[in-house]
């Protein structure tokens, strides 16, 4: 079977400027990839080309085994994108807007009908299904975007830094039903340039810089790679014997008191391991009044990969 989304060789000039460089990735079906990278890295411009809004130099992208530069619109059938920030006329209800862009894709109105439901359901904009758009947050424009995109019930989901411009609870938002999403079998493709949010919400992660891709990866290889540093505070300070039995627990690689109540924890993995020593750690007696990941794992990698001074 093709995969969802292939791009081989991939490049963009802009006059002189190389803003993509020979890229090339595949993504499984069903899977949810964080296509991370600084500002100007390419991500919009990859993303651009995928959906048709820019042409590539030279390269060839697939979308569910179509070609989408010589195939646009059998390649794009089952496909839905975000790629600007959505705007909506401010006197359209969430309810018109689908209807209209149902229209445009040739849906049937009994079809339409259907759908709005599932897509406001999905997005968490039932309720407001005869409300003007004008009345809306930024991150509700946002997922009503999204249900734009969903609402023909694409095989794959193309979205250009979905959280960016949002408060953060437009963000939690926008990630929870991201998360709801990846539930089906759906294969999501998302721009980000927060490590958090992509190790939060993505099972893998593409990380491009300067318009090369410098890995492709699972987010919990990883982090059961690259593990994790946690700084630990106490009530109070740990004794000797207290800090030996934390430091022989299984999952911590090395342990430091860096101040009287506080220590630093290099550990194996993430967030899992991050609970059996949290537990095994209280379970030794040690008060600890928080316990804080400095770095997750893609930030190691991303700084690792990534020069100073970019980010
Ligand atoms: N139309 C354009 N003309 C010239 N340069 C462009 C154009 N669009 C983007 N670029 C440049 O290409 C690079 C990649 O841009 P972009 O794909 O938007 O990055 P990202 O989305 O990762 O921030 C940037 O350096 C940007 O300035
Ligand atoms: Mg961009």
């Amino acid at each position: 079977m093709t995969d969802p989304i292939v791009i081989e060789r991939l490049s963009k000039e802009y006059g002189q400027y190389v803003a993509l460089n020979d890229l090339s990735l595949r993504i499984e079906k069903g899977v949810c990839v964080g296509y991370l990278g600084p500002n100007g890295a390419g991500k919009t411009t990859t993303i651009k080309i995928l959906t048709n809004l820019l042409r590539a130099t030279s390269g060839r992208a697939y979308l569910n085994g179509e070609d989408v530069i010589n195939h646009p619109k059998s390649a794009l059938d089952h496909v839905g994108a975000v790629v600007e920030t959505p705007e909506f006329y401010p006197q359209l209800t969430p309810r018109e807007c689908l209807s209209y862009i149902g229209t445009i894709r040739g849906m049937k109105s009994s079809a339409v009908a259907e759908r709005t439901h599932a897509v406001l359901e999905q997005v968490k904009l039932l309720e407001v299904v005869d409300n003007r758009t004008r009345t809306f947050s930024k991150g509700m424009k946002q997922r009503l975007a999204i249900a734009q995109a969903l609402l023909h019930e694409p095989a794959v989901l193309i979205l250009d830094e979905p959280t960016s411009g949002l408060d953060p609870r437009g963000m939690v938002e926008v990630r929870d039903m991201i998360k709801e999403l990846k539930k089906t079998d759906i294969t999501i493709l998302m721009s980000s340039h927060l490590l958090n949010e992509v190790q939060e919400v993505c099972d893998k992660v593409a990380i491009i810089d300067r318009g090369t891709l410098l890995t492709y990866d699972s987010v919990q290889h990883l982090s059961a790679t690259k593990g994790t540093t946690v700084v630990i505070n106490t009530l109070n300070p740990i004794t000797a014997a207290e800090f030996r039995a934390v430091k022989a627990l299984r999952g911590v690689r090395a342990l430091k008191r860096i101040e009287t109540l506080t220590l630093v924890a290099q550990l194996d993995g993430g967030t899992k391991e991050q609970f059996t020593v949290l537990r095994g750690i209280l379970a030794t007696g040690v008060k600890v009044t928080s316990f804080i990941p400095r770095r997750g794992a893609i930030e190691d990698v991303y700084l690792s990969l990534i020069p100073e001074g970019e980010f």
